[in-house]
C-alpha cells in the first residue's frame, strides 16, 4: 500500500493506471466497519482500490465540530493495510483548494431539504470536494454508504447532470448489534450516550408517523433536528449533546 499526499502525484499516478478499473472510496477518515464495507465492495469489483482521507473543511457548517472531528490516521493506515487498499491518498486543503473555494458546486433542491435545511453550505462543501476527487481519482465506481443516502443521491445526481463517467454506487448501512449506525462521530458520544444512541434507530423503525417519532425521542433525551418522510424512506437526524446523529430507514 502506498500513501499519496499530493494531488499532482495522485493525477500522475492515475494515468500509469489507465487500462485498470480503479475502485474509488472517499473518507474523512476514523475508519470503522461501515468504510470497510465500502472498501470490500471496492476490492471485490476493481482491479485497484483507492482509499481518500481528507477531513473536508468546507462542509462543516459548525467550527466545533469540525475542530472535534476525530483524527485517527496511524489506526486508518493499518485498518487501509488490511483490507487491501492499494494507494491511499490524504491530501493538504490548500492542495485540493488552489482557490481557496472561490468555486463550488451547487444544488437547489434537495440539498436544501433534510441535512441540508439544517447544515447550511454542507452539501456544497460535500459535493465540491467529491467532484474534486472524482476528477483526481477517475474511477470506474465511487463507493457511497446509505447511512448518508441525501449525500449518496445528490452525488448520484450531479455525477449523471455533468456527465462524469464514474459509476456511483450505494453500500448498506453497517450498524452496531444495537442498531446503532456505525459512525466516527460515534466515539465522541459518552457511555450514557451510547446506551441511548441506538433508540434513534429503533424508533423511527416503528410504524408511526414522523411526528410521534420526534415526539418519542425528544422524551428519550435527544435534540431532534428532524424526522421525514421521503419517497421510500424515512430520515432523521439528532444531537446527543454535541453529538448529530443521523440515520434513515427504508419504510
Ligand atoms: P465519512 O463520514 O467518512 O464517510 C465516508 C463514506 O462512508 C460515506 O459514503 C458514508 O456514507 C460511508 N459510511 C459511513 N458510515 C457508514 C455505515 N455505518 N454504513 C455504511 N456506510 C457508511 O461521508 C463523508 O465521509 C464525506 O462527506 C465525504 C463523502 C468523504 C466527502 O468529504
Amino acid at each position: 500500500m502506498e500513501q499519496i499526499q499530493s494531488v499532482q502525484e495522485m493525477i500522475k499516478l492515475r494515468k500509469s493506471l489507465d487500462g485498470h478499473s480503479v475502485g474509488f472510496v472517499p473518507t474523512m477518515g476514523a475508519l470503522h466497519q461501515g468504510h470497510l464495507e465500502l472498501l470490500k465492495a471496492a476490492r471485490q469489483e476493481n482491479e485497484k482500490v483507492v482509499l481518500s482521507i481528507f477531513v473536508n473543511p468546507t462542509q462543516f457548517n459548525n467550527p466545533s465540530d469540525f475542530k472535534n472531528y476525530p483524527i485517527t490516521l496511524a489506526e486508518d493506515l493499518r485498518m487501509a493495510q488490511e483490507a487491501a487498499v492499494d494507494f491511499v491518498l490524504t491530501p493538504q486543503y490548500q492542495d485540493l483548494y488552489q482557490d481557496n473555494y472561490r468555486f463550488k458546486m451547487t444544488e437547489n433542491e434537495f440539498s436544501k431539504r433534510l441535512c441540508g435545511q439544517y447544515r447550511p453550505g454542507h452539501f456544497e462543501g460535500v459535493l465540491s470536494v467529491v467532484l474534486k476527487l472524482l476528477n483526481i481519482v477517475r474511477p470506474e465506481a465511487a463507493y457511497f454508504g446509505e447511512k448518508d443516502y441525501q449525500q449518496y443521491k445528490l452525488i448520484k445526481d450531479m455525477a449523471d447532470t455533468f456527465f462524469i463517467s464514474s459509476q456511483i454506487k450505494m453500500v448498506e448501512t453497517v450498524r452496531e448489534s444495537s442498531g446503532l449506525a456505525m459512525s466516527s462521530r460515534n466515539l465522541r458520544l459518552s457511555p450514557e450516550q451510547k446506551i441511548l444512541a441506538p433508540k434513534m434507530y429503533q424508533v423511527i423503525s416503528q410504524k408511526i408517523s414522523p411526528d410521534k417519532a420526534i415526539e418519542e425521542l425528544q422524551k428519550l433525551g435527544f435534540q431532534v433536528d428532524y424526522v421525514e418522510d421521503h419517497g421510500d424512506r424515512r430520515f432523521a437526524a439528532a444531537f446527543l449533546g454535541d453529538v448529530r446523529l443521523i440515520d434513515n430507514v427504508k419504510i
